[in-house]
């Protein structure tokens, strides 16, 4: 038997990997525009910097770390997230103030999958290291909306909410740990257990909904300082037209979080894991991990997820133009066109084989071609025939123009 892909991973292969390319480039356009330097960091990590920076209590360190012991002795991870790797690396590398940084690649989590729900998945991400103000809330997300709209998600709307800073939350979990001692005997066995050590955690408790919903709220306890801080990323968003609504109970399930916590939702995405994206500012981190104070937000989008929410009209053809001829003797001739097109911009293939033109005309179909340029007799005096294979519509174009006669269809 044929070995098969891990359960709940996926190979991405075209046509639909061209929606992940149209993605990571456009990504890679906002985060270039906006300021953040590509960062890479490994995909294992010592798994002491998860139990550390993403916290024990939480259902991903819990429950869904790829964890194992490498030949040399050491507890790995399969990183789940990437905010704490990009932390360490600040840290690691000595950088001090201001550093922003952009990343896009796999993480691993061991989940039930289902549509949007996978154990390798894909994040793009920014995290705006260093800096306090509020604008840099509002910054982190327009920058994951302005992704959703140009990937024609144009529906996007922001969930926010604010955590308040830790001093907020001893107060907050006082009377959180009072409510919830109040109803254990509705709390299930792993919520008890949560709420010795982290009483917040219980709220990310998909089972536990019934008490999650009268429960108090963090907004409700936010020293002025964090009120603040929250009321101007509401104007800040507001000033640039950027759609948001309060949501008291988005907690988010990830420990290093204080004040502002964000998530993306829209109706194109209608599942049952329905959030696009999401973060927050995670001023307590660094310290978290043994470092200086340092503030920070950032944000993560989930990139399987976008993808299936993405208009289908926004799914490019895979080729601008596939070469084919009937004329064995023309082949060079074709295969020089191709390269010429390449080299000005176009993509553009042919078949490599000895086949029949009915066949070749079936491999730009099957490579989802715009259109096939034919080389016939007709390039003797300098033409070529286009057939848009949308239309089926041909035309006549002159060799030496072929590329900008592509280029404005
Ligand atoms: P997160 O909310 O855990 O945040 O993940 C961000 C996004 O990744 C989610 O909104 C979702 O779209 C996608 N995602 C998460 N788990 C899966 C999965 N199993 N399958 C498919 N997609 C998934 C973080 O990871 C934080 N590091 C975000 C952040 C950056 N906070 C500050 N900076």
């Amino acid at each position: 038997m044929i070995p098969r892909a891990p359960k709940g991973t996926d190979d991405i292969l075209p046509p639909e990997s061209e929606r992940w390319r149209r993605l990571l480039r456009e990504f890679d356009d906002i985060a270039e525009r906006f300021g953040y330097g590509l960062v890479i960091t490994p995909v294992f990590e010592a798994t002491e910097l998860f139990g550390r920076g993403v916290g024990e209590e939480t259902e991903v360190v819990e429950k869904q770390m790829y964890t194992f012991e490498d030949r040399g002795g050491r507890s790995v991870t399969l990183r789940p997230e990437a905010t704490a790797s990009v932390i360490r690396a600040y840290l690691q590398s000595g950088t001090r103030g201001v550093f922003k940084g952009a990343y896009a690649g796999p993480m691993f989590r061991y989940e039930q999958p289902q549509a949007g729900r996978r154990r390798q998945f894909h994040q793009v991400g920014v995290e705006y290291i260093g800096e306090a103000s509020p604008d840099a809330d509002v910054e982190v997300i327009e920058v994951g909306y302005r992704l959703l709209e140009v990937l024609g998600i144009g529906d996007a709307e922001v969930l926010l909410n604010s955590l308040g800073d830790p001093e907020d939350r001893v107060e907050y979990r006082r009377l959180l740990a009072a409510y919830l001692d109040e109803r254990s005997g509705d709390l299930s066995p792993d919520a008890r257990r949560r709420m010795a050590g982290n009483p917040l955690r219980v709220l990310d408790s998909k089972v536990d909904s019934a008490v999650v919903a009268d429960a108090p709220v963090p907004g409700e306890h936010l020293s002025p300082a964090a009120q603040e801080h929250i009321s101007a990323v509401r104007s800040g968003l507001d000033a640039i037209g950027i759609p948001h609504r309060e949501a008291p109970r988005l907690v988010r399930g990830l420990d290093y979080y204080n004040r502002t916590v964000f998530e993306y939702e829209s109706a194109s995405y209608g599942a049952a894991q329905s959030a696009l994206g999401g973060g927050g500012r995670y001023d307590p981190l660094a310290a978290m991990l043994g470092g200086p104070e340092v503030p920070a937000v950032g944000l993560a989008m989930g990139v399987d997820r976008i993808v299936l929410a993405m208009p289908v009209s926004e799914v490019s053809a895979v080729l601008d133009v596939f070469v084919v001829t009937a004329d064995p003797a023309r082949r060079a001739t074709a295969l020089a066109l191709v390269r010429r097109l390449r080299g000005d911009g176009v993509s553009a293939d042919l078949d490599l084989g000895h086949k029949s033109l009915k066949s070749q005309f079936r491999t730009a179909d099957r490579r989802r071609a715009a259109a096939v340029v034919v080389v016939g007799e007709e390039w003797d005096a300098g033409r070529v025939t286009v057939k848009d294979l949308k239309s089926g519509a041909e035309s006549s174009v002159a060799a030496q123009e072929v590329a900008s006669w592509i280029r404005g269809h």
